[in-house]
């Protein structure tokens, strides 16, 4: 870690998180805990809970939960060092000099001079834009029918015709030629600097926190390369942005729109639509999917209607569904793309086509119905088996029948007949193909017993951190070694020696998993366990006592599995008759 526990440990105790996180998310109190609408998933009624008893949030919804740091990483999307400095101003402690090694502190000044040098080039071209040569550039974004105000707010610029301008005024701010080179804004040769970019209007394209990480730029009418992009760099990843989501994540929409290009994001915002997203011209990535799904479970898509459009739909959907994203699809007919379309119908018409939006099953259907021709028997009968193929994509019945209903019905089929070819598809299904998403039934068997085993373990941690009296009843015969997930056998460890010393406080041992990818969303979840609802003393000796039961018979029948003598095996046999019997008594 950065910096020693210690220091994390003060920063985290002196920012409340019920403060911190109000700052960002409306909270209302209801009896213990806050709660309000989740920032991290879209939804309309509030799942998301904030304890100042833990120290912690937790979303019931989507599961996301951590303390006052993993909230501001999340949220801003920030690393833990910077997460941490945040709150370290927030609450006026000054952090110790870290030390980090050479190389981390090299990247990071190059990160960090690439982002300036980034935004002082945005800076430039928009002042380019809006002074005296920049008049046919605004002439041409005026033609696009863009108003001023949405020319400042995606910060629009215009890069000019001289060809070195942006080199020089960059130098004068005093970068030097190698970094200058590594910001893919400028080429350096024997002949000195030349700009990537000259008379073209400029795009900045913008991190989910509204920093400059590259541009793209158009030409003004026609001329190839119509848009030329910033190369990828250290700052900038193509397959980890989408142009506007700066501006969409707050939108408040439970759906994004998702189009092909810089033009479509600004038209539909400047419409009123301020959850458009674009991929920018390269194709859409799994690392896409997710970063969207941190924000919203569904998206409609609004590629353009030509034959590119098509198929850069039929490769996203796949691609969304995987990272648990439901999928539409935009008619975009008769125009080309939705830039075209609003300008010719106008944003309630735009309305009415989202409204309309079309399922992305459906639409793979239609894309597939279009390669055969119905005349021929031959074809048709092809069509039909393909299609049930695809049905098979759908595991639960339920779900299933009503996909082969819409199927039947729109394409002239018997809703049983379809039915029965599905079946008969199934038999000669060959798993690997439409099944590659799902688990196999019997690992799914065991996933679901040894959950019940961690969740057992997870309810005793989360009642104990609730209710610390309870731990002199409990600690005779649980011990940290009988929580046999390594995870959450060194979160009991913690919780133990705490309550052995008796001060609970599970905000802070999350601090000691920041660092570990998305442990302390495990961890955060054992914490937050929802408990049984149990009011007479009867009730709660008996539920206490089955937890109590269940994690230790786990534990031992674990043991049994590896210590192989007789002696250990009766003195096993014996513990676990005695465990059946076993009543914690509360008084
Ligand atoms: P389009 O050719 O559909 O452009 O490319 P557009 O969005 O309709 O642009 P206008 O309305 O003519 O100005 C869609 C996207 O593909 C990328 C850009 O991100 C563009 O917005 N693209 C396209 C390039 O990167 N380079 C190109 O030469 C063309
Ligand atoms: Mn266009």
């Amino acid at each position: 870690m950065y910096y020693p526990d210690t220091v994390v440990e003060e920063v985290r105790a002196a920012n409340d998180i019920v403060d911190v996180i109000s700052q960002y998310v409306k909270l209302t109190k209801k009896g213990s805990n806050y709660f309000g609408l989740c920032p991290f998933h879209s939804e309309k009624t509030g799942s998301f809970s904030v304890s100042r008893e833990k120290q912690m949030y937790y979303c019931f919804g989507c599961g996301a939960g951590g303390n006052v740091i993993t909230f501001l990483m999340e949220y801003e999307n920030a690393a833990f060092p910077e997460a941490l400095k945040m709150l370290a101003d927030r609450a006026g402690i000054r952090l110790p000099e870290r030390e980090a090694t050479k190389e981390e502190k090299a990247a990071a000044d190059l990160r960090t001079a690439l982002l300036e040098i980034n935004k002082e080039a945005a800076r430039y071209f928009y002042y380019q834009l809006k002074g005296s040569r920049g008049g046919h550039a605004m002439e041409y974004l005026k033609k696009r029918q863009l108003s001023d105000e949405t020319i400042k707010k995606f910060g629009l610029g215009y890069a000019c015709i001289s060809g070195d301008d942006l080199y020089r005024y960059l130098k004068s701010k005093g970068y030097s030629d190698s970094l200058l080179a590594q910001s893919g804004l400028v080429r350096i040769d024997e002949k000195g600097g030349h700009d990537k970019f000259w008379n073209r209007v400029m795009f900045p394209i913008m991190d989910v926190n509204s920093r400059v990480i590259g541009f793209g730029g158009r030409v003004m009418g026609e001329g190839t390369p119509k848009y030329l992009n910033s190369p990828e760099t250290r700052i900038f990843d193509k397959s980890r942005n989408l142009y506007g989501l700066n501006v969409a994540r707050s939108s408040r929409k439970p759906y994004l729109l998702i189009c092909e290009g810089y033009m479509d994001v600004i038209s539909m915002h400047q419409a009123g639509f301020t959850n458009a997203v674009a991929s920018l011209g390269t194709a859409f990535t799994l690392q896409h999917g997710v970063l969207i799904k941190r924000y919203v479970n569904q998206v409609i898509l609004t590629y353009d209607s030509d034959e590119a459009g098509i198929k850069a739909a039929l490769r996203a959907i796949p691609i969304l569904r995987d990272a648990g994203i439901s999928v539409k699809v935009l008619n975009m007919r008769p125009y080309k793309d939705p830039d075209e379309f609003i300008k010719a119908e106008g944003a309630e018409s735009f309305q009415k086509r989202i409204d309309e939006a079309e399922n992305s099953f459906l639409f793979e259907i239609g894309v597939l119905r279009k390669q055969y021709d119905f005349q021929d028997p031959e074809q048709k009968t092809a069509f039909q088996n393909e299609t049930a193929r695809k049905l098979l994509e759908f595991r639960e019945e339920l779900e299933r029948n009503n996909y082969i209903e819409a199927v039947a019905s729109r394409y002239g089929m018997g809703y049983e007949q379809l039915k029965r070819l599905v079946a008969s598809q199934a038999g000669q299904y060959r798993p690997g193909q439409a099944e590659r998403n799902r688990e196999p039934a019997a690992r799914k068997k065991k996933g679901e017993k040894d959950d019940g085993n961690r969740r057992a373990q997870r309810l005793l941690l989360t009642w104990l951190i609730s209710e610390p009296a309870l731990f002199p009843k409990v600690s005779p015969y649980v011990r940290e070694e009988d929580f046999t997930d390594p995870l959450y056998q060194r979160v009991a460890a913690m919780v133990f020696e705490q309550l052995r010393e008796g001060r609970v406080n599970p905000g802070g041992i999350l601090n000691h998993f920041i660092n570990m990818e998305e442990e302390y969303r495990s961890v955060a979840e054992i914490f937050n366990t929802t408990l049984q609802d149990v009011s007479t003393k009867e009730e709660r000796e008996k539920a206490v006592s089955d937890i109590v039961r269940r994690v230790k018979l786990n534990s031992l029948e674990q043991a049994g599995r590896q210590d192989g003598d007789l002696n250990a095996l009766q003195q096993l046999l014996k513990q676990q008759a005695q465990l059946r019997t076993l009543h914690i008594s509360l008084d």
